[in-house]
């Protein structure tokens, strides 16, 4: 599959659109359609339920996106989260360099990686002279003629207030986990949770990304689904971070294949080599999955030690140290922190469930989402467009408990396909002679199969299949 082809499709069945469209659109910006927004909210729905819900060890937060400044001083986005860019002297194209060399190494196989190599953090000097001994050209215009290396900070600037000086800056979050950092002790305080446990968060989050693209995976505004996992620090309990991160991947992968139904074969782990990691980390793995672009990174398990809350103890002077209760020990915990891009994961999960059927008059598209995923989770469809009022009855006593869609316009056959096309698990078919029986027939969208279902019994049959 083209992501060009997934991006018509979406765009064609009310998934996402092009943002501000009318006005050109905004550059990769891009707005979530009536089965795309119900789709993002679905998958929002299932994260917090399995990692908060159904575990009595972590509790929700939702923290402010505008934060005192000062936590991306301490957290080092303001001195640190930037992109190597420089311009080609011949064409004016902006580019990244790290970027350039990635895309040099994966189109030739090349085994030499600049000194020190650590994508965007890679010194300016090594990425200038890679660069220049590769004979890397500019990918625009082919010319080899680049300025030097600048750094460019990835946060959105704005001011809060009526003066615009720099005492009134503020920053649009570049992720949501400081907003768990900062409010570690109030946690800890108010919901009387005791190491380990975990914090979890969903949120917008903003980046001024160089080169966002590829459709909804990389794009300037996004929303993060984070946790940040506390446990024992190695002095109190050596080792044990390490088996929490274990863990996390664990789980992570089976809410990916499990819950969501991912398709396990376009997924695989990938550690963060020496050369990558943080230098505050003890371990870094990647989910990744199969893009129509190749490999990317779609979830970052990463064990960040005690790295954060040790930095924000230290600068605001508040004592975010925990009190163990049961050893009297007091520490600053270390964290283990699962951190999933919530578009990405509905841009994965499109791509996992898109399948094309040869209907006997051409291709036709199915979306295979399992219904607890799937936007709309029934569709009423009348036999006749005379048995309408018959069939809103039906729509009335299930859209109480599920979204529905209503259809009546055209052939049943051609109605079923378009449900199929937007992934609608279960059509209904109401039909004269069944409805005064007190029934109607459910088609399931991916055996094909029709069973009659007694209307008092439909809301705990959706129910049972996951609806
Ligand atoms: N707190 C850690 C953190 O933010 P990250 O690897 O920069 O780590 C975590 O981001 C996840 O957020 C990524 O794995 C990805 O799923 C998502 N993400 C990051 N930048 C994104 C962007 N520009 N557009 C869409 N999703 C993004």
């Amino acid at each position: 599959m083209e992501m060009k082809d997934l991006v018509s499709f979406a765009v064609a069945k009310g998934f996402v659109y092009q943002g501000s469209e009318i006005y050109g659109g905004l550059a990769n910006a891009w707005d979530y359609g009536p089965n795309g927004a119900l789709l993002k909210e679905n998958l929002k729905n299932l994260w917090i339920k399995h990692f908060v819900q159904k575990r009595s060890d972590m509790v929700l937060l939702d923290a402010a996106i505008l934060m005192n400044p000062q936590t991306w001083v301490t957290s080092g986005h303001v001195g640190g989260f930037s992109d190597p860019l420089m311009d080609c002297k011949s064409c004016k194209q902006r580019l990244r360099a790290d970027k350039l060399v990635e895309e040099y190494v994966e189109a030739t196989g090349d085994a030499e990686m600049p000194a020190e190599w650590a994508g965007e953090s890679t010194p300016a000097a090594n990425l200038t002279a890679y660069i220049a001994k590769k004979g890397i050209k500019c990918p625009n215009c082919g010319g080899t003629d680049f300025s030097d290396i600048k750094k460019f900070n990835l946060m959105f600037k704005t001011f809060q207030g009526v003066t615009e000086d720099s005492t009134a800056t503020v920053y649009l979050r570049p992720e949501t986990a400081q907003g768990i950092f900062v409010n570690f002790s109030n946690v800890v305080r108010t919901s009387r949770k005791k190491v380990p446990f975990g914090i979890a968060q969903v949120g917008k989050a903003f980046r001024n990304e160089i080169t966002p693209k590829n459709f909804i995976f990389r794009t300037r505004e996004f929303e993060q689904m984070e946790i940040e996992f506390f446990c024992e620090p190695e002095s109190i309990a050596p080792g044990k971070h390490l088996e929490w991160h274990e863990a996390w991947k664990t789980v992570c992968w089976n809410f990916l294949t499990k819950t969501v139904g991912l398709k396990e074969d376009l997924m695989r782990f990938r550690n963060h080599g020496p050369d990558e990691l943080s230098f505050y980390s003890a371990a870094t793995t990647d989910i990744e999955f199969y893009f129509p672009f190749g490999w990317g990174e779609l979830w970052g398990i990463a064990d960040r030690t005690d790295y954060d809350l040790s930095a924000h103890m230290k600068e605001s002077k508040a004592d975010l140290a925990y009190f163990d209760p049961f050893t009297n020990q007091k520490y600053v915990p270390f964290v283990i922190e699962p951190s999933l891009g919530l578009n990405r994961l509905m841009l994965v999960t499109l791509i996992s469930a898109y399948d094309e059927v040869d209907s006997g008059e051409g291709k036709r598209v199915v979306l295979r989402f399992k219904p607890e995923v799937a936007p709309v989770k029934v569709a009423v469809l009348p036999l006749v467009k005379k048995l309408s009022e018959e069939a809103k009855k039906v729509y009335d006593l299930l859209s109480d408990h599920f979204v529905c869609e209503y259809d009546d316009a055209g052939a049943i056959g051609k109605r079923y396909y378009r449900m199929d096309e937007i992934g609608v698990p279960f059509s209904i078919c109401v039909d004269s002679e069944n409805f005064e029986a007190g029934q109607v027939t459910v088609r399931d969208r991916d055996t094909g199969l029709q069973e009659t279902v007694k209307m008092d019994d439909l809301v705990e049959y959706f129910r049972k299949k996951g609806c």
